[in-house]
Protein backbone atom coordinates (compact mmCIF):
# COMPACT_ATOMS: atom_id res chain seq x y z
CA UNK A 1 0.00 0.00 0.00
CA UNK A 2 1.34 3.80 -1.00
CA UNK A 3 1.00 6.41 1.40
CA UNK A 4 -2.23 8.07 -0.26
CA UNK A 5 -4.02 4.71 0.38
CA UNK A 6 -2.68 4.00 3.40
CA UNK A 7 -4.28 7.27 4.31
CA UNK A 8 -7.39 6.60 2.99
CA UNK A 9 -7.68 3.58 4.94
CA UNK A 10 -7.02 5.81 7.99
CA UNK A 11 -9.60 8.45 6.85
CA UNK A 12 -12.57 5.91 6.25
CA UNK A 13 -11.81 4.29 9.65
CA UNK A 14 -12.58 7.97 11.03
CA UNK A 15 -9.28 9.37 11.90
CA UNK A 16 -9.25 12.70 13.00
CA UNK A 17 -12.96 13.11 12.69
CA UNK A 18 -13.99 14.23 16.34
CA UNK A 19 -10.49 15.92 17.23
CA UNK A 20 -10.37 19.04 17.94
CA UNK A 21 -7.35 21.66 16.37
CA UNK A 22 -4.03 21.92 17.35
CA UNK A 23 -3.32 24.72 19.32
CA UNK A 24 -0.54 25.92 16.61
CA UNK A 25 -3.56 26.71 15.01
CA UNK A 26 -3.71 30.11 16.94
CA UNK A 27 -0.50 30.82 16.41
CA UNK A 28 -0.64 31.30 12.68
CA UNK A 29 -3.79 32.90 13.06
CA UNK A 30 -1.98 35.73 15.41
CA UNK A 31 1.05 35.45 13.12
CA UNK A 32 -1.29 36.11 9.43
CA UNK A 33 -2.86 38.46 10.68
CA UNK A 34 0.47 40.41 12.08
CA UNK A 35 0.86 41.25 9.02
CA UNK A 36 -2.34 41.30 7.21
CA UNK A 37 -1.41 37.66 5.38
CA UNK A 38 -4.58 35.49 4.13
CA UNK A 39 -3.69 33.95 1.37
CA UNK A 40 -1.79 30.52 1.29
CA UNK A 41 -1.57 26.88 1.00
CA UNK A 42 -2.06 24.02 3.50
CA UNK A 43 -0.41 21.05 2.05
CA UNK A 44 -1.19 17.34 3.27
CA UNK A 45 -4.73 19.36 5.12
CA UNK A 46 -6.22 15.78 5.73
CA UNK A 47 -9.99 16.00 6.51
CA UNK A 48 -9.81 19.53 8.35
CA UNK A 49 -9.53 19.28 11.53
CA UNK A 50 -7.01 22.17 11.57
CA UNK A 51 -7.72 23.74 8.02
CA UNK A 52 -11.54 24.34 9.05
CA UNK A 53 -10.93 26.76 12.16
CA UNK A 54 -8.21 28.37 10.13
CA UNK A 55 -10.49 29.10 7.19
CA UNK A 56 -13.51 30.10 9.83
CA UNK A 57 -10.80 32.63 11.47
CA UNK A 58 -10.69 34.30 8.15
CA UNK A 59 -7.37 32.73 6.21
CA UNK A 60 -8.21 32.14 2.67
CA UNK A 61 -6.15 28.39 2.06
CA UNK A 62 -6.20 26.43 -0.52
CA UNK A 63 -6.24 22.53 1.24
CA UNK A 64 -4.01 20.16 -0.54
CA UNK A 65 -3.68 16.59 0.30
CA UNK A 66 -2.51 13.17 -1.65
CA UNK A 67 -5.55 11.23 0.31
CA UNK A 68 -8.40 11.37 -2.05
CA UNK A 69 -11.17 10.13 1.23
CA UNK A 70 -9.51 13.24 3.23
CA UNK A 71 -10.09 15.31 0.34
CA UNK A 72 -13.57 13.91 -0.21
CA UNK A 73 -14.47 14.17 3.70
CA UNK A 74 -13.56 17.57 3.32
CA UNK A 75 -15.61 18.99 0.58
CA UNK A 76 -18.52 17.56 2.34
CA UNK A 77 -17.73 19.46 5.05
CA UNK A 78 -17.00 23.15 2.95
CA UNK A 79 -18.67 22.84 0.18
CA UNK A 80 -18.38 26.08 -0.57
CA UNK A 81 -14.36 25.53 -0.83
CA UNK A 82 -14.71 22.52 -2.79
CA UNK A 83 -12.87 24.09 -6.06
CA UNK A 84 -9.97 25.27 -3.55
CA UNK A 85 -9.72 21.44 -2.37
CA UNK A 86 -7.32 19.30 -3.91
CA UNK A 87 -5.91 16.33 -4.49
CA UNK A 88 -2.41 16.02 -4.85
CA UNK A 89 0.72 17.40 -3.72
CA UNK A 90 2.95 20.53 -3.55
CA UNK A 91 3.17 20.15 -7.49
CA UNK A 92 -0.61 20.95 -7.49
CA UNK A 93 -0.34 24.58 -6.17
CA UNK A 94 2.22 26.43 -8.33
CA UNK A 95 3.69 29.79 -7.64
CA UNK A 96 4.64 31.46 -4.71
CA UNK A 97 2.08 31.92 -1.54
CA UNK A 98 2.17 33.97 1.36
CA UNK A 99 1.39 31.24 3.69
CA UNK A 100 2.36 27.92 3.30
CA UNK A 101 1.45 25.71 6.19
CA UNK A 102 2.28 21.83 6.77
CA UNK A 103 1.26 20.13 10.43
CA UNK A 104 2.83 16.96 10.54
CA UNK A 105 3.51 16.40 6.97
CA UNK A 106 6.70 17.01 6.46
CA UNK A 107 8.10 13.69 8.16
CA UNK A 108 6.82 11.69 6.06
CA UNK A 109 9.74 10.08 4.18
CA UNK A 110 13.07 9.36 4.48
CA UNK A 111 16.07 12.36 5.51
CA UNK A 112 16.09 12.94 2.44
CA UNK A 113 12.68 13.04 0.95
CA UNK A 114 11.49 15.01 3.83
CA UNK A 115 14.16 17.53 3.41
CA UNK A 116 13.18 17.73 -0.56
CA UNK A 117 9.81 18.29 0.73
CA UNK A 118 10.20 20.71 3.18
CA UNK A 119 12.65 22.48 1.45
CA UNK A 120 10.04 22.37 -1.76
CA UNK A 121 7.92 24.52 -0.01
CA UNK A 122 9.59 26.78 2.12
CA UNK A 123 10.79 27.59 -1.49
CA UNK A 124 6.89 28.46 -2.59
CA UNK A 125 7.12 31.00 0.47
CA UNK A 126 6.54 34.33 -1.49
CA UNK A 127 9.32 36.91 0.28
CA UNK A 128 7.32 38.67 3.64
CA UNK A 129 5.35 35.40 3.45
CA UNK A 130 5.24 33.11 6.76
CA UNK A 131 6.24 29.34 6.68
CA UNK A 132 4.46 27.45 9.14
CA UNK A 133 5.87 23.76 10.22
CA UNK A 134 4.73 21.58 13.37
CA UNK A 135 6.54 18.05 12.64
CA UNK A 136 8.25 15.04 14.69
CA UNK A 137 10.50 16.04 16.86
CA UNK A 138 12.96 13.02 18.14
CA UNK A 139 11.56 13.29 21.97
CA UNK A 140 8.78 11.45 20.83
CA UNK A 141 8.67 7.97 22.54
CA UNK A 142 7.59 6.42 19.75
CA UNK A 143 4.89 3.24 20.81
CA UNK A 144 4.79 0.78 17.29
CA UNK A 145 7.37 -1.92 16.48
CA UNK A 146 9.82 0.08 13.81
CA UNK A 147 13.21 -0.19 12.88
CA UNK A 148 15.37 2.59 12.78
CA UNK A 149 16.72 3.01 9.28
CA UNK A 150 18.78 5.97 8.98
CA UNK A 151 20.62 7.68 12.10
CA UNK A 152 23.72 10.17 12.31
CA UNK A 153 25.03 11.69 15.45
CA UNK A 154 23.48 15.49 16.05
CA UNK A 155 20.91 14.89 13.64
CA UNK A 156 17.04 12.98 13.22
CA UNK A 157 16.88 9.50 12.66
CA UNK A 158 14.19 7.89 10.42
CA UNK A 159 12.47 4.96 11.76
CA UNK A 160 10.03 2.44 9.50
CA UNK A 161 7.17 0.96 10.93
CA UNK A 162 6.69 -2.92 11.22
CA UNK A 163 3.62 -2.70 13.32
CA UNK A 164 0.42 0.23 13.52
CA UNK A 165 -1.85 2.06 10.98
CA UNK A 166 1.55 3.53 9.33
CA UNK A 167 3.19 -0.36 8.73
CA UNK A 168 5.65 -0.37 6.27
CA UNK A 169 6.20 4.18 6.06
CA UNK A 170 9.40 5.92 6.91
CA UNK A 171 8.89 8.56 9.29
CA UNK A 172 11.10 11.38 10.28
CA UNK A 173 11.86 12.54 13.33
CA UNK A 174 13.56 15.92 13.77
CA UNK A 175 16.13 17.65 15.40
CA UNK A 176 15.91 21.60 16.20
CA UNK A 177 18.87 21.86 14.50
CA UNK A 178 18.03 20.07 11.38
CA UNK A 179 14.72 22.03 10.91
CA UNK A 180 16.80 25.05 11.09
CA UNK A 181 19.64 24.17 9.23
CA UNK A 182 16.94 23.55 6.47
CA UNK A 183 15.76 26.62 6.16
CA UNK A 184 18.80 28.51 6.58
CA UNK A 185 19.07 32.42 6.07
CA UNK A 186 16.45 32.61 3.94
CA UNK A 187 14.22 33.24 6.74
CA UNK A 188 13.63 35.00 10.10
CA UNK A 189 12.17 33.25 13.27
CA UNK A 190 8.86 34.49 13.61
CA UNK A 191 7.72 32.51 16.32
CA UNK A 192 10.28 30.60 17.82
CA UNK A 193 10.79 26.89 17.44
CA UNK A 194 9.30 25.20 20.35
CA UNK A 195 8.91 21.36 21.37
CA UNK A 196 4.59 21.01 21.88
CA UNK A 197 4.80 17.23 24.10
CA UNK A 198 1.45 14.95 24.80
CA UNK A 199 1.51 12.57 27.17
CA UNK A 200 -0.36 9.30 26.00
CA UNK A 201 -3.48 8.68 27.95
CA UNK A 202 -2.89 5.01 29.82
CA UNK A 203 -2.74 2.23 28.95
CA UNK A 204 -0.47 3.49 26.40
CA UNK A 205 3.12 4.77 27.59
CA UNK A 206 5.32 7.46 27.09
CA UNK A 207 4.59 11.50 25.28
CA UNK A 208 4.86 12.40 21.64
CA UNK A 209 6.29 15.63 20.88
CA UNK A 210 6.05 18.07 17.95
CA UNK A 211 8.10 20.54 16.95
CA UNK A 212 6.43 24.03 16.52
CA UNK A 213 7.69 27.03 14.41
CA UNK A 214 6.85 29.90 12.24
CA UNK A 215 9.85 31.67 9.81
CA UNK A 216 9.29 34.52 7.74
CA UNK A 217 10.58 34.97 4.48
CA UNK A 218 13.63 37.50 4.05
CA UNK A 219 12.47 39.94 1.53
CA UNK A 220 9.77 42.62 1.07
CA UNK A 221 5.93 41.74 -0.24
CA UNK A 222 6.06 42.53 -4.01
CA UNK A 223 3.57 44.47 -5.65
CA UNK A 224 2.16 42.80 -8.20
CA UNK A 225 0.06 39.92 -8.73
CA UNK A 226 -3.54 39.31 -7.19
CA UNK A 227 -2.20 37.58 -4.21
CA UNK A 228 0.05 41.07 -3.59
CA UNK A 229 -3.06 42.95 -3.42
CA UNK A 230 -4.21 43.84 0.09
CA UNK A 231 -8.11 44.12 -0.27
CA UNK A 232 -10.20 45.13 2.13
CA UNK A 233 -10.92 41.75 3.53
CA UNK A 234 -7.12 41.38 4.37
CA UNK A 235 -7.52 44.65 5.94
CA UNK A 236 -10.28 43.68 8.05
CA UNK A 237 -9.01 39.93 9.02
CA UNK A 238 -5.81 42.23 10.51
CA UNK A 239 -7.75 44.39 12.79
CA UNK A 240 -9.94 41.49 13.76
CA UNK A 241 -7.54 39.24 15.18
CA UNK A 242 -4.52 40.84 16.63
CA UNK A 243 -3.81 44.95 15.96
CA UNK A 244 -0.03 44.15 17.63
CA UNK A 245 3.15 42.01 18.06
CA UNK A 246 2.59 39.22 20.77
CA UNK A 247 5.25 37.14 21.90
CA UNK A 248 4.61 33.79 22.29
CA UNK A 249 6.34 32.00 24.97
CA UNK A 250 8.41 28.73 24.49
CA UNK A 251 7.41 25.51 26.02
CA UNK A 252 10.41 24.43 26.93
CA UNK A 253 14.57 25.11 26.26
CA UNK A 254 14.75 23.98 22.73
CA UNK A 255 18.36 23.43 23.33
CA UNK A 256 18.29 21.80 26.34
CA UNK A 257 15.33 19.03 25.03
CA UNK A 258 15.93 18.96 21.55
CA UNK A 259 16.84 14.71 22.27
CA UNK A 260 15.80 14.46 25.82
CA UNK A 261 13.70 13.90 28.38
CA UNK A 262 10.49 16.03 28.62
CA UNK A 263 7.96 14.12 30.66
CA UNK A 264 7.72 17.32 32.78
CA UNK A 265 6.54 19.79 29.63
CA UNK A 266 3.96 16.87 28.59
CA UNK A 267 0.38 18.76 28.35
CA UNK A 268 -2.01 16.33 30.28
CA UNK A 269 -5.27 15.25 29.11
CA UNK A 270 -5.47 17.43 25.91
CA UNK A 271 -8.33 19.78 25.18
CA UNK A 272 -8.83 22.36 22.60
CA UNK A 273 -4.92 22.95 22.32
CA UNK A 274 -3.47 20.19 22.61
CA UNK A 275 -3.49 16.53 20.59
CA UNK A 276 -5.17 13.91 22.38
CA UNK A 277 -6.90 12.05 19.74
CA UNK A 278 -5.36 13.30 16.95
CA UNK A 279 -1.42 13.22 16.48
CA UNK A 280 0.29 11.62 13.46
CA UNK A 281 1.25 8.72 15.57
CA UNK A 282 -2.17 8.87 16.30
CA UNK A 283 -3.27 4.54 16.71
CA UNK A 284 -5.99 2.36 15.56
CA UNK A 285 -7.08 0.03 17.88
CA UNK A 286 -7.40 -3.68 16.01
CA UNK A 287 -9.89 -3.68 13.61
CA UNK A 288 -9.00 0.05 12.50
CA UNK A 289 -10.68 1.89 15.03
CA UNK A 290 -9.08 4.88 16.66
CA UNK A 291 -7.85 4.16 20.31
CA UNK A 292 -9.43 7.68 21.97
CA UNK A 293 -7.46 9.71 23.74
CA UNK A 294 -4.38 8.10 22.83
CA UNK A 295 -1.36 9.48 21.31
CA UNK A 296 1.30 7.91 19.11
C1 LIG B 1 -0.64 13.19 10.00
S1 LIG B 1 -1.77 13.64 8.78
C2 LIG B 1 -2.07 15.32 9.22
C3 LIG B 1 -3.31 15.88 8.57
C4 LIG B 1 -3.60 17.33 8.96
N1 LIG B 1 -2.47 18.20 8.69
C5 LIG B 1 -3.98 17.42 10.41
O1 LIG B 1 -3.14 17.83 11.21
O2 LIG B 1 -5.13 17.05 10.74
C6 LIG B 1 -0.71 13.78 7.37
C7 LIG B 1 -1.45 14.10 6.10
O3 LIG B 1 -0.50 14.41 5.08
C8 LIG B 1 -0.92 13.83 3.87
N2 LIG B 1 0.30 13.73 3.04
C9 LIG B 1 1.36 12.90 3.19
N3 LIG B 1 2.31 13.16 2.28
C10 LIG B 1 1.84 14.19 1.53
C11 LIG B 1 2.36 14.95 0.44
N4 LIG B 1 3.58 14.68 -0.09
N5 LIG B 1 1.63 15.95 -0.08
C12 LIG B 1 0.38 16.21 0.42
N6 LIG B 1 -0.16 15.54 1.45
C13 LIG B 1 0.56 14.55 2.01
C14 LIG B 1 -1.59 12.55 4.27
O4 LIG B 1 -2.48 12.09 3.30
C15 LIG B 1 -2.29 12.97 5.55
O5 LIG B 1 -3.59 13.45 5.30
Amino acid sequence: MDAAELWNVEYLAGRYLDDPPVGFVDDIVTAAARYGLRRGVYIGCGNGRNLLPLLDAGLDLIGVDISAEAIAQLRARRPDRADRLIVGDLSAVPGDHDLVVGIQVFQHGTRAQAHRHLGEAAARVAPGGLLCVRVNATATDIEYDHDVVETAPGDGYTIRYRSGPKTGLDIRFFTAHELQALLGDRFTEEMPLRLHSTRRTPPAAGQWSQWEGIWQRVGRRGRTGADRLVTQDDARFRRAVVPHRVTVASDVDVAAHDDGPVAGQAEVGGGVGGDVGGGDEQPLAPGGHRRRGTAP
